[in-house]
């Protein structure tokens, strides 16, 4: 019988890179798999350190237990690090993949080129060093696009691709990260759309890997925001919102070619629905291809909405044992298999 490629056989041993939302999920995703061990723990914040991961994360003890000393994590000698920091570290980042330790993450712009020159070579230069590899993924950017790609092999020509987030926000509960993308400020305070297009800097990277997959130049990348102002004073448990300040964020990272855009990454991000104007929102993903023949293709719940944390996760958690396999460096889906839930059905 041909064996199945990717099966368990010793499980790989990894290091979980803090417990925030995104990070909680990829635990539970970890423990879930048995092909993989949760060997560590870092924790960021010094009331986490010495407490058992399990109980960080809401499951109960599982005897792992999460510290803040670099070196002994690296000392485990994991296989791979799992890294769902609110904000990269690079030195971190520089002694794991230097040490031989394959990252695998949810923050894009790391396998990009959005945080500059200076951080992209330390990178690239300790995964040469250790001979490791990084790849870098998400719901969005990541995941949604990769479907979109996929999508795009039953056409005969592309005359645009675009992929739409819309949601209700609510749900993911990070007030520092919505803060930071401009919701509650002022809505005519200008900062706002600059604090959206920093947000945004790893739709730019989506773009320059969709251009490079589809094979095709575009000449710019270009950004497009405008803002929804909350209709009252909302709090919604983790923040408040009050009357007249942004509530909600729509927009688009265009690659452009020839003057039109080619390739799109689209949100939609509210908090609730009290706001003028109240743009419709579908609570998944939607990808729409014009061409030869015009595509459609919607990722939604089958019941309620996505569990944002669950599905930024599960594609970095799904592509340990192939980021382990690959080639040293940073490696992007091109250079993938098909990540999927290998291992997951009961
Ligand atoms: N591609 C996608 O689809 C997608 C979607 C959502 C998020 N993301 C990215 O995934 C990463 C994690 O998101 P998240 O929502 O899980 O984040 P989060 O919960 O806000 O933060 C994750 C953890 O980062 C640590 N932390 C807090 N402040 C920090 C700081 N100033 N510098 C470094 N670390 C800090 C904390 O670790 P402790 O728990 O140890 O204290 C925190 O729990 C972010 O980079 C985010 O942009 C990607």
């Amino acid at each position: 019988m041909t064996p199945i490629v990717g099966a368990a056989s010793s499980a790989l041993r990894v290091v979980q890179w803090t417990t925030g939302k995104t990070g909680t999920a990829a635990v539970i995703g970890i423990l879930g798999d048995p092909g993989l061990e949760l060997i560590g723990c870092f924790a960021y914040s010094a009331d986490k350190v010495g407490r058992d991961v399990g109980d960080l994360c809401g499951i109960g003890p599982i005897g792992v237990i999460s510290t803040d000393d670099v070196e002994a994590l690296i000392a485990l000698q994991p296989d791979c690090v799992v890294y769902t920091a609110y904000r990269p570290d690079f030195d971190h980042l520089e002694r794991v993949l230097e040490s031989g330790i394959n990252v695998v993450t949810t923050m894009y712009m790391l396998a990009g080129e959005g945080h500059g020159d200076v951080a992209t070579r330390r990178i690239r230069e300790a995964a040469a060093r250790g001979r490791a590899s990084l790849y870098s993924s998400g719901i969005y950017p990541g995941h949604a696009p990769m479907v979109a790609l996929a999508a795009s092999a039953m056409c005969r020509t592309i005359d645009r691709l675009s992929i739409l987030e819309s949601l209700d926000i609510q749900e993911y509960g990070n007030a520092p990260m919505f803060r930071a993308m401009g919701f509650d400020r002022d809505a005519g305070d200008p900062e706002v759309a600059v604090m959206a297009e920093a947000s945004c800097g790893s739709f730019k990277d989506q773009i320059r890997v969709l251009a490079r997959a589809l094979c095709v130049e575009v000449d710019r990348v270009d950004f497009r925001v405008e803002t929804a102002t909350a209709d009252r004073d909302t709090d919604f448990g983790f923040m408040t919102v009050g009357a007249g300040r942004v509530a909600g964020i729509q927009g688009v990272v265009a690659g452009i070619r020839d003057d039109r855009p080619v390739i799109e990454c689209r949100f939609v991000w509210k908090l609730g629905s009290e706001m003028t104007p109240d743009w419709p929102v579908t609570n998944g993903y939607l990808i729409e291809i014009e061409g030869d023949p015009g595509v459609r293709c919607k990722i939604e719940a089958l019941a309620g909405n996505l569990p944002g944390a669950t599905v930024t996760a599960m594609p970095v958690v799904n592509a340990i044992r192939a980021t382990c396999a690959a080639a040293p460096g940073i490696v992007n889906q091109m250079e993938m298999p098909l990540v999927r839930a290998a291992h997951r059905i009961a």
